[in-house]
């Protein structure tokens, strides 16, 4: 049965909000678990690699496209399950993260508001350990079910299971790579807990305001909308680096220099350092464009395709940034956007 509905050669860019890349060789879009399992078979009698996609808004594809099996995961469905003063959702990977953000605020749940409007699906939240205004979706997140290409079961991973770190888990990891999400659980309250520390939201709302769930969605949409290209116009990805992670040493040194630079606490006593900073401010790449791509100028940490960029622009505008950075200030950039080739 599979065989008939695995397509060949299926352009990616569109199915990519960076709208940049290739073909997949095979591709299918799959919608229920069984349809996945029923796809590793298929691969695994054709000797195809898999790559598997949700909702493309953190890849660049590369310009020769993906070889092997393209696997869409569309797995819906969305449940709500009563527990005393919390609520769990589950979600399927395929569903549109922003709408299940929606879903949840219109039902009065509480935790996630702070992460409306990011584009993508349920599926990348514990991959990438979505992130935005003080808010990570692993704060919220009970459980992970995956397929196990491996062993060829299904299994829920705890948080623990998913070593979740800044825009980081194991399915990000080599030991991670055997695993599909399907399903993710989400607790979340039914009594406020609105979280208004970051400072964009701070001048939204004054001290001792109590804004419903529905204000703080709406502060946040159009938080965004200021910050990041409208989807429809303009391709990106995000935030294309991640916000590095110094040792208070580095840290220290470098606000020498630049005495400016804003630090906030992070993991393991790092401090995360906002690299859009150090673009702007440091760098002067804030809006700049060569050829089609670009850093956006409201944001110089998201990298634009202004219209018909390639892969290789992309990547070799990127190097460039990278290499500004290093230079300016020894760090070494890591990219959040996921390369896929
Ligand atoms: N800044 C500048 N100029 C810029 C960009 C940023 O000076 O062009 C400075 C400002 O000082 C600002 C600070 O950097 O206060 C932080 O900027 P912003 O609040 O826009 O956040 P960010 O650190 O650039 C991160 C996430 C975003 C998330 C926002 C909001 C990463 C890689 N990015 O960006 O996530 O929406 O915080 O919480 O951690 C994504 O991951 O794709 C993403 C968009």
């Amino acid at each position: 049965m599979t065989e008939s509905i695995v397509q060949k050669n299926i352009p990616l860019a569109p199915l990519t909000t960076f709208n940049v890349g290739g073909p997949a060789e095979h591709f299918i879009e799959v919608q229920d678990e069984e349809m996945l399992v029923e796809a590793f078979a298929f691969a695994k009698r054709e000797g195809l690699a898999i790559t598997v996609l949700g909702g493309g808004s953190n890849v660049l594809i590369a310009d020769d496209g993906i070889q092997g099996l393209v696997i869409k995961n569309s797995i819906g469905g969305i449940t709500y399950t009563e527990k005393d003063s919390e609520v769990e959702v589950t979600a399927g990977a395929g569903v549109v993260w922003d709408e299940l953000v929606e879903d949840v605020v219109v039902r009065g749940l509480w935790g996630i508001e702070n992460l409306s409007a990011i584009p993508g699906t349920v599926g990348a939240t514990p991959v990438q350990n979505v992130g935005a205004y003080g808010v990570e979706v692993a704060e919220l997140i009970t459980g992970v079910r995956v397929y196990d290409a491996h062993e060829k079961t299904f299994t829920t991973l705890s948080p623990r299971e998913c070593a979740f770190g800044y825009r980081d888990s194991i399915f990000k990891h080599t030991q991670g790579i055997r695993y599909v999400v399907t399903k993710v659980h989400y607790t979340l309250s039914k009594s406020p807990v609105p979280k208004l520390e970051y400072k964009d939201l701070q001048s939204t709302f004054g001290e001792g305001d109590a804004p419903t769930l529905m204000e703080i969605r709406d502060a946040v949409i159009a938080i965004r909308k200021k910050k990041f290209p409208p989807l429809a116009e303009v391709g990106t990805a995000g935030s294309f680096f991640k916000n590095p992670l110094l040792s208070q040493e580095d840290f220290d040194a470098l606000k020498e220099k630049y005495p400016a630079l804003p630090g906030f606490p992070a993991e393991r006593g790092t401090v995360k350092v906002p690299l859009g900073w150090i673009l702007e401010h440091v760098l002067c790449v804030r809006g700049v464009r060569e050829g089609a791509v670009g850093t956006y100028k409201g944001q110089a940490l998201v990298l634009v395709n202004h219209g018909g960029a390639t892969s290789t622009e992309v990547d070799a505008f990127a190097n460039m940034i990278e290499k500004k950075v290093f230079d300016a200030t020894g760090i070494v950039v890591e990219r959040e956007v996921q390369m896929k080739s």
